[in-house]
């Protein structure tokens, strides 16, 4: 797959995987350059982007462990009309390594993807080893991106009409029982939702992120503050609003009441 004219390096593995999402979103996947430090948040520990577009981008990118100071600048390459892209490191540790993916599309299910590991100075002893290495890495890196992919398939897919009025409300229950079933998952007309507590005021947000429908419900809650895990986008859970100036808004939540009776309900 690596064209023949470029610089001698040595291809010390492949890696072949059968993706379950569509060629959309893996393109979409490689285009997502901000996802490194935060979906591979045990492989890379920062990035920050110096270009990026359809072709592909370039970024200096942290890598684990973070207090070593280890950063590479890292360029991604892709040629649409092969069908293929290369990440090739430009400077820092593994400085002239190229790493070709090939992307064959299968469905609205499925992705072929061929990945090559070349390699410069790459003594041949060692060469096997340093593939393992290789293979093991992308192995994870791919169930992350896969996890990432399929969850966002299932939020793009259009979801059945439900027959007559949406439930616009719900009764929890006692608060004192509700507090220790916290934080607590719910769905209100036809959508989730997940139930917290903020310096003692209950809160109900979506668990759907709005920048690119990343999973809130398990999402780390700081200060009243909720941090998504795909981009690490951070919310405000008393506005709904971003708290990092990106200027997103969490879709609209249902009301928490607590009534005389020590009663919780949500209601829109
Ligand atoms: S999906 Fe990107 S930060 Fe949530
Ligand atoms: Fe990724």
């Amino acid at each position: 797959m690596r064209p023949k004219t470029l610089i001698p390096l040595t291809r010390v593995a492949t890696y072949h995987r059968t993706v379950a999402a569509s060629a959309e979103r893996v393109w979409e996947n490689v285009r997502d350059w901000e996802h490194l430090p935060w979906l591979h948040d045990s492989s890379f520990s920062s990035i920050e982007c110096l270009e990026s577009g359809e072709e592909g981008w370039r970024a200096r990118v942290g890598l684990h462990p973070s207090s070593a100071g280890r950063e590479i600048l890292l360029e991604l390459v892709i040629d649409a009309a092969a069908s293929r892209y290369v990440s090739r490191v430009v400077e820092g540790q593994g400085a002239r390594t190229e790493i070709w993916t090939s992307v064959e599309p299968g469905g609205d299910s499925h992705t072929k993807i061929r990945v090559e590991f070349w390699l410069p100075d790459v003594d041949p002893v060692s060469a096997d080893a340093l593939g393992r290495v290789y293979t093991e890495l992308y192995s994870r890196l791919w169930d992350e991106d896969e996890g990432m992919m399929i969850r966002r398939a299932a939020e793009l897919a259009p979801r059945p009409r439900s027959a007559g009025q949406p439930q616009r409300c719900l009764a929890l229950g006692p608060l004192e029982e509700l507090r220790a079933r916290l934080p607590l998952l719910i769905e209100l007309a036809g959508r989730r939702f997940r139930v917290v507590e903020v310096e003692g005021r209950l809160l109900a947000h979506p668990v759907r992120c709005p920048h690119r429908l990343g999973p809130l419900e398990d999402a780390a809650v700081e200060a009243g503050v909720v941090t998504c895990p795909w981009h690490g986008y951070r919310f405000d859970l008393r506005t709904g609003l971003s708290c990092d100036g990106r200027g997103l808004r969490l879709d609209r939540a249902p009301e928490v009441r607590v009534d005389e009776r020590s009663q919780v309900s949500l209601s829109f």
